[in-house]
């Protein structure tokens, strides 16, 4: 079933997701800008967003009945994979909500939960060169890079109608974290978990119904299971 929604298509904003803050609430209400001057990324980052290389969209709707927060970014996430994987079909996600591509990010999700809207907003890199992208904190690619020429309205399009498509679910109570496994290769691996201070390693066990990852530990401490929140680390696969 094909979902309602409505997409502005703007030229230059300081962030979409900022722009949807600032309108009155409409259920489905998507914008796209060719430009941000103030791209945000997760835990006070920058998102580059130079003119006409990226998209930039943000979609806002109404508050599902959350039992958790993460959840939201973990369904969008999948939302978001499953139309990148029509033109990449290695591309893979990466816990909590990062789209990757050969171990490089194509594509993060900023998931915000306001007072009265939810709003979440994709960044996707759709023709950066490699060089445009190797001065970021993490290894980056972009469609383009892998060899994909997409029209940035169609794309625009596809995640709208799945993010709506992957709203309703929430709605319904269906949180995708099995859904999301299937996605993420990090699932049986060893990662690095950085917290800042210490980067200790870890398998992951899975993702629980509250969308944090489960890890075993094994080291001098011995062998223990620990949960991972999104806001407190960075997960790195070796
Ligand atoms: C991340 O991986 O850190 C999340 C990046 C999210 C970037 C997108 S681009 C569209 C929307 N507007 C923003 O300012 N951020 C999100």
């Amino acid at each position: 079933m094909k979902g309602t929604f409505r997409i502005l298509f703007v030229d230059e904003v300081d962030s979409t997701n900022e722009y949807l803050k600032r309108v009155p609430f409409e259920d489905a209400l998507f914008v796209v800008a060719d430009r941000q001057t103030k791209g945000k990324g997760r835990r006070g980052k920058n998102w580059i967003s130079e003119r006409g290389k990226g998209l930039y969209l943000s979609g806002m709707f109404s508050l599902p009945p959350l039992p958790y927060r993460s959840l939201a970014g973990l369904s969008f996430a999948v939302a978001t994979i499953s139309v990148i994987r029509r033109y990449v079909d290695k591309a893979y996600l990466k816990w909590p909500n990062d789209v990757y591509v050969n171990g490089k990010k194509l594509c993060g999700i900023l998931v915000e939960v306001l007072r009265d809207r939810l709003i979440v907003g994709i960044g996707v890199n759709v023709s950066y060169g490699r060089d445009e992208l190797s001065h970021l904190d993490v290894p980056a690619t972009s469609l383009l890079a892998e060899g994909v020429k997409v029209d940035r309205r169609v794309l625009a399009e596809e995640l709208a109608e799945r993010l709506v498509l992957y709203k309703r679910k929430l709605c319904t109570g269906n949180f995708c974290v099995s859904e999301f496994e299937k996605f993420c290769p990090m699932i049986g691996k060893t990662v690095k978990i950085i917290d800042g201070k210490k980067s200790p390693l870890a398998r992951v066990l899975g993702i629980d119904r509250e969308g944090a990852l489960i890890v075993e530990f094994d080291d001098e401490e011995g062998r223990r299971v620990g949960r991972i929140f999104s806001a407190d680390v960075s997960v790195r696969i070796l």
